[in-house]
């Protein structure tokens, strides 16, 4: 689904995600491990304010592996816990009803000294901005396939609790919310990892940016998955190099660059250069 943001939609988008906020004692921010920041909607602390929050860092079975700890302890430091997680292979997600339980163990202390001898399963609402994976997590926490209701903002339906294991319930509807839409960069890494659809934005452009940040940041990598003994500094020569290794011609037999960029994409996104991340800490602008 292509989504238009317009300020009227964020301002309901955000005002939909804090209703369900009274519902709940943890909210679960969901963001994709090769670009957490890119990923993370810009008013998240306005919007969830002092709600305890857990930060999952999804998909991380495509990041690289030393740059999620990066951020795992950026994070840290900043006083949040973030758990990297898998929501489609399920690895790390049995991890997440334990630690939420631990954010809201003094609320729930609380409950237990004013007499509430069972206190309830704990509440818990995931939110993230489209693609990150909020279905996937749902389906694979619920044990089952939960319907989607679309990502339109607006779409509404009642809301149910999904009971996970004895001790979590999560709402099955997440909260849908925008990312940093203004910033070329984000733009570029939502593109690059798949994020944002194809047909917004110009597949060459997505592809040059993809290649600049892989020869700057993983160049063994490109040489490697193109054969090539060196990595050309310009920009049209790497595109050329890499069309002629990969035969991507034209019928005159100049380089299509349509095609090599749909193939550099299509082998990031498809793990074919290996795990990648898109931003450290350290380069978060
Ligand atoms: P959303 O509800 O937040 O919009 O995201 P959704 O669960 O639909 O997931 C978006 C895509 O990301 C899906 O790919 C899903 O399989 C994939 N995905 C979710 N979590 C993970 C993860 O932890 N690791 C990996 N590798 N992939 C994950 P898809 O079904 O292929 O759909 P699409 O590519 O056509 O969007």
């Amino acid at each position: 689904t292509v989504i238009q943001w317009f300020p009227g939609h964020m301002a309901k988008a955000k005002r939909e995600v804090q209703e369900k906020l009274k519902w709940i004692d943890v909210a679960f921010e969901l963001l994709d491990a090769r670009v957490p920041m890119s990923s993370r909607n810009p008013m998240i602390d306005e919007i969830l304010g002092q709600k305890p929050r857990l930060i999952l860092l999804n998909k991380a079975d495509m990041a690289d592996e030393a740059v999620t700890e990066q951020w795992i302890r950026y994070f840290h430091d900043q006083g949040r816990l973030a758990l990297p997680i898998d929501a489609q292979s399920g690895t790390g997600v049995r991890q997440i009803a334990a630690a939420a339980k631990e954010m809201v163990k003094d609320k729930f202390e609380k409950m237990r000294a004013k007499g509430i001898k069972n206190p309830r399963p704990v509440r818990a609402l995931i939110v993230g901005i489209p693609n990150v994976g909020k279905s996937t997590l749902i389906n694979r926490l619920a044990g089952r396939h939960i319907a989607k209701t679309g990502d339109k903002p607006g779409v509404t339906k009642a809301q149910q609790w999904i009971k996970v294991g004895k001790e979590m319930e999560l709402l099955d509807t997440p909260g849908i919310l925008w990312p940093k839409f203004e910033d070329e960069d984000v733009g570029y890494k939502l593109a690059v990892t798949g994020a944002i659809k194809d047909e917004i934005l110009n597949l060459q452009d997505v592809a040059v940016y993809a290649l600049r940040f892989l020869s700057t940041h993983y160049p063994n990598r490109l040489a490697e998955r193109y054969g090539l003994d060196d990595i050309p500094d310009d920009i049209v020569a790497l595109f050329d190099a890499i069309g002629r290794r990969r035969g991507c011609l034209t019928s005159g037999g100049a380089v299509d660059y349509d095609k090599v960029a749909d193939i550099v994409l299509y082998d990031i996104r498809t793990e074919k250069l290996g795990r990648l991340s898109f931003e450290t800490p350290a380069s978060r602008t």
